[in-house]
C-alpha cells in the first residue's frame, strides 16, 4: 500500500520525508487555510519536497470555474494532480480534465456508486473518507472493501482508491488488508504507526544486558 501524507504542514513534511516512506501528498482547503500561507506558496514547497503526486482542490463549485482553477494550479508543478468534489459538476470537469490526461484526485467520497462514477470519468484517484463515515455510526472500511470489490469486477477501471479521513493506526491496517492502493494518512497517525510498547521494553533489555557486558562498538 503506498503511503500519502495528508498535510499541508512543509516543516511536518520535510521530517517525515526522511524516512523515504512518503509516496505522495494529499491536501484540501482547510488544511491549506490553517497555514495562513498563500496556497501557491504552500504547493511550491510541498512539491520542490515531494516528487510523488500532490492533491491540491479547487474551490469553485461550477464545472467552469474548477477548469479554470485547475489550470492554475496545474502550472505550479508536474506533479499536482487535481482534487475534485465528488459531485454533478464535480465529475463533469473530471471527465473533461480525464481528456486532456490530466490527473484527478475524486474527493468526498461516501458511497460506491459515487466511487463507480468517479471512475468511470477517469478520476486517476478516489478518495473515500472512512472517518467521517465512523463519525455517522457507519463503518467506513466497508466502503473501501466495497470499492475494492467492484473495481476488481469490471479490470477497465484504472482508478486507485486512496483512502481518506484516516483518524487511527486501525483504520491504516484495516483499508491494507482491504486492498486499498493508498492511505493518505495525517502525520500524527503516521508517528503513531511505527510506535509498539514491547519494541521499547526489548530495546531497553538490550542495552541494559550490552551496558553490563561492558564493550563499545568503535
Ligand atoms: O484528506 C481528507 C482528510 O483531510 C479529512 O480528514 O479527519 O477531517 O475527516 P478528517
Amino acid at each position: 500500500m503506498k503511503i500519502y501524507i495528508d498535510s499541508s504542514d512543509i516543516k511536518e513534511i520535510k521530517e517525515i520525508n526522511r524516512t523515504s516512506l512518503v509516496d505522495g501528498i494529499t491536501t484540501n482547503p482547510s488544511l491549506i487555510a490553517k497555514q495562513n500561507k498563500d496556497i501557491k506558496t504552500i504547493l511550491k514547497e510541498i512539491c520542490k519536497e515531494i516528487k510523488g503526486p500532490v492533491s491540491a482542490e479547487v474551490t469553485a463549485e461550477d464545472c467552469a470555474g474548477m477548469l479554470k482553477e485547475a489550470k492554475v494550479l496545474k502550472k505550479i508543478a508536474k506533479n499536482i494532480v487535481i482534487k475534485l468534489p465528488l459531485t454533478y459538476e464535480g465529475l463533469k470537469a473530471c471527465s473533461e480534465l480525464s481528456k486532456k490526461k490530466v490527473k484527478t484526485n475524486v474527493t468526498l467520497c461516501f458511497s460506491v456508486t459515487q466511487a463507480l462514477m468517479a471512475a468511470k470519468c477517469g478520476a486517476t484517484f478516489v478518495s473515500p473518507f472512512i472517518g467521517r463515515l465512523d463519525d455517522i455510526g457507519e463503518n467506513g472500511v466497508n466502503l473501501i472493501k466495497d470499492i475494492r470489490k467492484v473495481f476488481d469486477n469490471y479490470k477497465y477501471l484504472k482508478t486507485e482508491i486512496l483512502s481518506a479521513s484516516i483518524r487511527n493506526i486501525d483504520h491504516v491496517k484495516e483499508v491494507a488488508k482491504a486492498g486499498s492502493d493508498i492511505a493518505t494518512i495525517p502525520a500524527k497517525v503516521f508517528h503513531e504507526m511505527y510506535k509498539h510498547e514491547l519494541t521499547d521494553k526489548g530495546l531497553k533489555i538490550f542495552l541494559d544486558d550490552w551496558k553490563s557486558a561492558n564493550q563499545k562498538i568503535s
